[in-house]
């Protein structure tokens, strides 16, 4: 959607995958839906780091209406949980350098039952989340059919762009019609939407994100080509640091949704993240991969027999980065190979960072072979960029001064 916003894949922090619809303030009140867990989460954002790396927008998902819209139509927040309402967090949030995103549902409920936007309530409500400050809208699609979704999708974009406020826009309506053309149709999600959900909710599992990594990579050759600046396909939430993930496994959500321009939403608990699970998500050169300004999806160039898998992401500034990936649960696995071997063109001589580790090897060529290990459900990741020839050359004729 060509509305200026997200031109590099979204970053922020979204409520869903870790606290649900989580409502019993009065037994749980630090992880029900309500307003202090949202301020909670834009505090740790603004102060543990994670705002300087790009994660700016603190995303409200279902369960935060009141059950009733009130006297004039209009949704309203849960006044128990939400006492301040939804124009003061965003004020909040604003205060802190962040962005807020509220959710809707196009249908007659949202999914966890609370009001949803009818057609004839669609100019409303984007008429209310303007006037509330919020600064993006995911749309889920609950309760209703697809000749209505087709109707509403498009009618929010020009809802949300004639509130003359810039709020960005997620659809989850692909995720509802099987992601797929020829009833999805790409070229118009990608003019009026910044993100689509393609596939399943994620789940706090291995299982559920190594579905999801080998359903995009299935489609890819549909769904790599149309992504871009301003509009991704959205493979749903980070769950690292949560309780499903493995480290190694951990390392692979991250690697993946980078390679795949993914937004990165992270959902999890930033007042009881580990440092080791941070850094993963703190990564700043993985975080460079993930915001290249080209903002071209990468793909899987290879799975082999042995269950590895090579995927790429080709960068700005002929750089490029490279991740194998292994779906393998026995050990370690060692795997030799060279950009010439993978087909991948590449500057006739370079270097490669291993994002993780930070291992740099240089003065690759082409036909260099070169070994990584893999450990089960892991990935190696490699940034590959080009051998600056011409200063080292020119610094070597220095010695003069
Ligand atoms: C379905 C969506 O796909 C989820 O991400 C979440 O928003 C739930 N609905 C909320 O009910």
């Amino acid at each position: 959607l060509d509305n200026g916003l997200m031109r590099t894949p979204p970053m922020g922090w979204l409520a869903w995958e870790r606290f649900r619809c989580n409502t019993d303030c009065d037994n749980d009140p630090e992880n029900c839906i309500s307003e202090r867990l949202f301020m909670d989460m834009a505090d740790r954002l603004a102060e543990d780091g994670w705002k300087e790396l790009g994660y700016q927008y603190v995303n409200i998902d279902d369960c935060w209406a009141a059950k009733e819209r009130d006297s004039e139509g209009r949704l309203v927040a849960d006044p128990i949980r939400f006492p301040s309402g939804i124009k003061a967090l965003a004020e909040y949030v604003h205060a802190k350098g962040l962005k807020l995103g509220i959710y809707g549902d196009l249908g007659t409920y949202t999914c966890g039952g609370y009001p949803g936007t009818t057609l004839d309530q669609i100019e409303l409500d984007a008429h209310t989340f303007a006037s509330w400050g919020v600064d993006m809208l995911k749309l889920d699609g609950c309760y209703s059919n697809s000749s209505t979704k087709a109707l509403g999708y498009p009618l929010m974009s020009k809802a949300l762009n004639a509130t003359g406020r810039p709020i960005a826009f997620s659809c989850s309506w692909p995720a509802y019609e099987g992601g797929l053309p020829p009833v999805v149709n790409y070229t118009l999600l990608g003019e009026i939407c910044n993100l689509w959900r393609n596939y399943a909710d994620i789940d706090d599992s291995w299982e559920s994100v190594r579905g999801i990594v080998n359903w995009y990579s299935r489609h890819q050759d549909v769904l790599q080509p149309v992504a871009g600046p301003g509009k991704w396909n959205d493979p749903d939430m980070l769950i690292i640091g949560n309780f499903g993930l493995s480290y190694e496994q951990s390392k692979s959500q991250m690697a993946l949704w980078a390679i795949l321009a993914a937004p990165l939403f992270m959902s999890n608990d930033l007042r009881a993240i580990t440092l080791k699970e941070a850094s993963i998500l703190q990564n700043k050169l993985l975080i460079r991969i993930s915001q290249d300004p080209l903002g071209v999806q990468g793909q899987m160039l290879l799975k082999g027999k042995n269950n590895i898998e090579v995927w790429m992401r080709q960068l700005s500034s002929s750089t490029m980065a490279l991740a194998f990936f292994s779906q393998r649960t026995d050990m370690p696995y060692h795997y030799t190979t060279s950009l010439g071997q993978l087909n991948i063109t590449a500057p006739q001589l370079f270097s490669m960072q291993d994002v993780y580790s930070g291992w740099v090897l240089h003065q690759l060529e082409i036909d260099t072979e070169f070994t990584v290990t893999i450990n089960p459900s892991g990935v190696v990741m490699l940034f590959v960029y080009p051998e600056m020839q011409i200063v080292q050359d020119w610094d070597k004729r220095r010695p003069e001064f």
